[in-house]
């Protein structure tokens, strides 16, 4: 099983160094795409271990909720297919550089819209990768202030919410993270 490296918030965020698709738990957040259709990085560990049952889903949710594909900030749930998770909430991160300045405000959008979508849903425990920090280029120490700000406020009005971890893929991005969070400010 996994051992927290970190904890935050009286051991309610915890934080990791390792694979997301191992973790079990309620949800994982995927770093997808807007077309919900899979891709690289994390996007692409979940699909190939969760199996098709996940892309039936999300071609179930292009074709009903989100037909023009999934919007920056957005989330949708779907099955866990084979993961360990029970499910899988999808977010599209934004791309650093390509939002008017806006990439802040769309990366917390991801974190706060996923937290109240698992806890709108009962679930208790959810698990993060570092979402737009690989293909979509964002700053990894500037995303750090961002969504330990964003946790800190968003898990204090989800008591529901009683587990959360942060998911590094290697001690480099965990370091990061680590000396630039602002949980405690
Ligand atoms: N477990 C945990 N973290 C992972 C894993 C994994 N199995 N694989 C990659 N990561 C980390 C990366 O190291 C990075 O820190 O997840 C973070 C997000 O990186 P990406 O997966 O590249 O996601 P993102 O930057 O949001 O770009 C999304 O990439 O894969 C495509 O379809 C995806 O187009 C979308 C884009």
């Amino acid at each position: 099983m996994h051992t927290p490296l970190l904890h935050y918030l009286d051991h309610r965020i915890a934080l990791y160094v390792g694979d997301l698709t191992d973790h079990a738990v309620d949800a994982i957040v995927n770093a997808a795409n807007s077309s919900l259709y899979g891709g690289g990085g994390v996007d692409g560990a979940i699909h190939r271990r969760g199996g098709p049952a996940i892309l039936d889903a999300c071609r179930a949710i292009r074709s009903s909720l989100w037909p023009d594909g999934l919007p920056v900030g957005q989330v949708a749930i779907t099955v866990g297919g084979e993961l360990p998770a029970r499910h899988v909430i999808h977010t599209v991160g934004p791309i650093w550089g390509r939002h008017g300045g806006a990439e802040a405000r769309l990366l917390a959008d991801c974190y706060r819209n996923a937290i109240e979508l698992a806890a709108s849903l009962g679930l208790k425990s959810i698990a993060f990768p570092a979402i737009s920090t690989g293909v979509y280029g964002y700053p990894p120490a500037e995303a750090a202030v961002v969504v330990s700000r964003t946790l800190a406020a968003v898990m204090r009005e989800q008591p529901g919410i009683t587990q959360l971890r942060l998911v590094f893929f290697d001690a480099r991005q965990f370091d990061i993270f680590v000396a630039h969070q602002q949980f405690s400010d």
